[in-house]
């Protein structure tokens, strides 16, 4: 009996909400293109040339890092027969430790846009004649870095027989993070870096080209197809992220009954709705820190080389497989190797950026940017979302298609985590060029049926 009321109030809930819910999207908000993020006082004497930037990590850096991790303390053992469960195990965090190592690699180059310092690597491969080089924009997240992309990039933009077109690829880091200059007053969030992308996709003369993301690189990516839906050919996301009232309702609903909301085969991704949010409540504390008092948590791990690591590679481990979690070495070195993780771990250490890398939490989840309700506002952008097996979230395919009509396919990878590009370099540049090829044959066919 409480089960069918229970099922009775959803249902009410429900219904009200849906039918009393504006059936309209909002406007696209106003947003100011040339919205200045740096200090006030360069704003007259901006430069605007590109330059190549190196990354080099000076002796000095070196030094003070080596000592100390020399001078660490004791760190608290973990508990009898755990693994990751209470967080880095710090058995393992030992073997990392002493392991820490360097990098550099492909053409960096920085320039200014809107007070801010954008670093990105830009890599054109060579084509023969009759193959198109297409610009694509790829974006990553947290706390991941443009090192996510290094093992896909020669996928990426590989020249093939069996394509008439290869990849010119603009990879920045996010503003505030690695060597990206952050901004120097509260409100760049995800719409606003969205404008700071494509201003400096303006700057390098492309006027129209693809963009694919992952983490906040699908956030910012949904945003910036929303925004400047006229000016991107084709949008590829490896997370799937609607946050709308439309797909909560529904993916509440779908707990009891869920052949109403997804397919069968994929009913495990979702369900038992419980299992979801107490994952969700297990590992989530990140995010509310992140998205209230990033600047407290960021003393302490500006502070520690040791404390950065071990908050850092802990994402790694249970966002690549929770069932890491229960593993001593967290399951890392299954999936990557150490001097993956540790050059990633050096876009956040040398730059000193952890802090206002996390600031984008607070930019993002508060009134001011929810205001502007960007997913209930569908994008004409041809889209492609995979969805790999042990993603953190799953969205079945028909609730994306009301803010992406045009979802042109999703696929379903059984394997690979959060970070796909990262882990899984081959299956994701296959799946990425696999829709760039479908956009273009969209693309042709348009302009047939237009002459
Ligand atoms: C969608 O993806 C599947 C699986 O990769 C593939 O077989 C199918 O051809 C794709 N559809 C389109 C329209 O490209």
């Amino acid at each position: 009996m409480a089960k069918v009321v229970f099922l009775l109030s959803i249902l009410a809930v429900f219904l009200t909400v849906y039918f009393l819910s504006p059936s309209t999207p909002p406007p696209l908000p106003q947003l100011d293109y040339d919205a200045w993020w740096g200090p006030e006082n360069l704003k007259k004497k901006q430069d605007t040339s590109i330059k190549p930037f190196k990354i080099q990590f000076d002796n000095v850096l070196v030094k003070d890092l080596r000592d100390r991790l020399k001078i660490r303390p004791t760190f608290t053992p973990p508990l009898q027969d755990v693994g990751f469960e209470y967080g880095f195990n710090t058995k393992t965090l030992e073997t990392w430790l002493q392991y820490w190592a360097f990098f550099n690699q492909y053409p960096h180059f920085k320039t200014n846009i809107q007070g801010l310092d954008i670093h990105f690597i830009r890599v054109t491969p060579q084509v023969p004649q009759g193959v198109q080089l297409v610009p694509m924009l790829l974006l990553h997240g947290w706390p991941g870095s443009v090192r996510e992309f290094y093992e896909a990039i020669p996928l990426l933009t590989a020249v093939s027989k069996d394509r008439d077109f290869a990849l010119e690829l603009i990879i920045p880091s996010i503003p505030g993070y690695g060597y990206s200059s952050p901004s120097v007053r509260p409100g760049l969030g995800p719409p606003e870096i969205a404008v700071v992308f494509r201003n400096l996709m303006h700057r390098l003369g492309f006027k129209k080209f693809f963009v694919q993301g992952g983490d906040w690189g699908a956030i910012i990516g949904s945003q910036l197809v929303t925004i400047f839906h006229e000016e991107v050919l084709g949008y590829h996301a490896n997370m799937a992220n609607v946050l709308s009232l439309k797909s909560m309702i529904y993916t509440w609903l779908g707990a009891y009954f869920p052949s109403l909301v997804v397919e069968e085969k994929y009913a495990d991704r979702l369900y038992p709705l419980s299992k979801y949010y107490s994952d969700f409540v297990e590992e989530m504390g990140y995010l509310h820190i992140q998205a209230t008092k990033p600047d407290t948590v960021g003393v302490a791990l500006l502070d520690s080389p040791s404390g950065l690591l071990a908050y850092i590679l802990e994402k790694f481990s249970t966002w690549t497989r929770k069932d890491h979690r229960s593993k001593v070495d967290g399951g890392l070195e299954s999936k990557f190797t150490k001097d993956q993780l540790l050059d990633n771990l050096m876009l956040y250490y040398a730059p000193k950026s952890i802090t206002t890398s996390m600031r984008l939490y607070s930019e993002f989840l508060n009134k001011r940017v929810f205001a502007m309700r960007i997913d209930d506002i569908p994008t004409p952008v041809p889209t492609w979302i995979v969805q790999a097996r042990h993603e953190l979230g799953y969205v079945p395919s028909w609730l994306l298609t009301s803010k992406f009509p045009n979802l042109v396919n999703a696929t379903h990878l059984d394997d690979g985590g959060h970070f796909l590009a990262f882990e899984m370099p081959k299956e994701f540049s296959q799946d990425v060029l696999d829709a760039i090829t479908a956009f273009r044959k969209l693309q042709k066919n348009v302009r047939k049926t237009e002459l």
